[in-house]
């Protein structure tokens, strides 16, 4: 029988997550995908690129609601969705990761009695200060069909009361990504930066609001990041949030005159990868960063309390520093004198993920 299929993304992380998928559903003739762009996202460099690079379609509805608190923000989807899903009639809503649209799409295809899907179900920070951790609780718990990418995913949901029946251990979308674009995303590095890469660099990245959002958090940051670039030279792609942050704060000037730091806009998906492929360290409070560093075996310095991505710890790749940035200096120079453990790998990596999804999908 025939299944029509629509897919949620709203934000940067959500692309390279919905990509695999939608290639996997477009090659089952007996299946209507249909794509959902909430507009979450909306800049070129944090959304269209990303289509672009990934080759996704162009989505067939665009909610175009733009940024807004969490409520505003999460209601104006729920608002624009409804109509849509009504007309639509899926058979299945797939929703990805961990952002406010993530949310909202699961809410109103709930309430509308459409089966959930959720694809990166079961992670956990336990913290629920952060609005991601808020949006996977309930995600989860609205999903008739939860694909988790780690075991230990799976044993949360089972010990939150989720059927064991609905709990699916398929591996990790952002990985089947990784792998497929390695070679473009070395080739766009090399193109990019060529006579221009340091030989060794650390590449940064944050954004969370418990960095970026208070003011003497951030000069601590840049404090850090100040000393860090003194051993090794830092590519920091800076994120439109923590930007607007940095110049409300009167620190951008600071930032952009520290000689070790190269700074740069949000990246493409691309470039950002080829950069990490080759980097000797990230520094993130990024989830989704842990994941491409473990695979890729690029040790990731964490500024956060705790992650939600407890694989990265085990295959050694990942270490929580915390949110003292004074953490960073100690652990950058243990990993650059070599003091670091030797990465595992898991057999989840493999890039296949998408296709169970698909499978487990249809045959539901
Ligand atoms: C969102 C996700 C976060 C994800 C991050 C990746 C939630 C709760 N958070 O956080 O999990 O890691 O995306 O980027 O969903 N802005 C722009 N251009 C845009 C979009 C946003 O300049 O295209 C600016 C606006 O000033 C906006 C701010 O960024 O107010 C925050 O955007 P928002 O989508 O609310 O959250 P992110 O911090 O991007």
């Amino acid at each position: 029988m025939s299944k029509k299929i629509v897919s949620i993304v709203g934000a940067r992380p959500n692309f390279m997550k919905i990509a695999p998928i939608l290639r996997a559903l477009s090659a089952v003739k007996e299946c209507t995908s249909i794509l959902v762009h909430t507009g979450q996202h909306y800049d070129h460099a944090l959304s269209t690129q990303f289509f672009q690079e990934l080759g996704i379609p162009a989505p067939d509805v665009n909610l175009e609601v733009g940024s807004g608190g969490h409520g505003t923000q999460t209601g104006e989807i729920m608002k624009r969705l409804e109509p849509e899903l009504i007309a639509l009639e899926p058979d299945w809503v797939v929703v990805v990761g961990d952002v406010n649209s993530t949310l909202a799409a699961a809410l109103v295809a709930a309430k509308l009695h459409i089966p959930v899907a959720h694809v990166e179900a079961g992670l956990r920070s336990f913290d629920r200060r952060m609005p991601e951790e808020i949006n996977r609780v309930v995600a989860d718990v609205l999903s008739s069909l939860l694909f988790v990418t780690e075991p230990a995913g799976v044993t949360q949901l089972r010990n939150e009361g989720i059927p064991q029946d609905r709990i699916h251990l398929v591996g990790d979308v952002m990985i089947d990504t990784a792998l497929a674009m390695r070679p473009q995303a070395e080739a766009t590095r090399d193109a990019r930066w060529a006579g221009r890469l340091p030989p060794r660099y650390g590449l940064v990245t944050l954004h969370r609001p418990s960095n970026v959002d208070d003011p003497l958090q951030l000069e601590a940051i840049l404090d850090a990041l100040e000393q860090a670039s003194q051993r090794l030279p830092l590519i920091f792609a800076v994120h439109p949030r923590t930007e607007s942050r940095l110049k409300t704060f009167g620190l951008w000037q600071r930032l952009s005159e520290m000689p070790g730091i190269i700074l740069q806009p949000p990246l493409g998906y691309l470039e950002f990868l080829g950069l990490l492929t080759r980097a000797t360290a990230v520094i993130t409070d990024s989830g989704g960063i842990q994941s491409e560093a473990a695979w890729l075996k690029v040790p990731c310095l964490t500024l956060r309390d705790s992650t939600e991505r407890p694989i990265t710890l085990e295959l050694g790749v990942n270490r929580l520093l915390g949110t003292d940035p004074r953490a960073l200096l100690p652990a950058l120079e243990s990993l650059l004198r070599g003091d670091w453990p030797t990465p595992g790998t898991s057999p989840l990596l493999d890039g296949h993920a998408a296709e169970r999804i698909v499978s487990l999908l249809l045959s539901a």
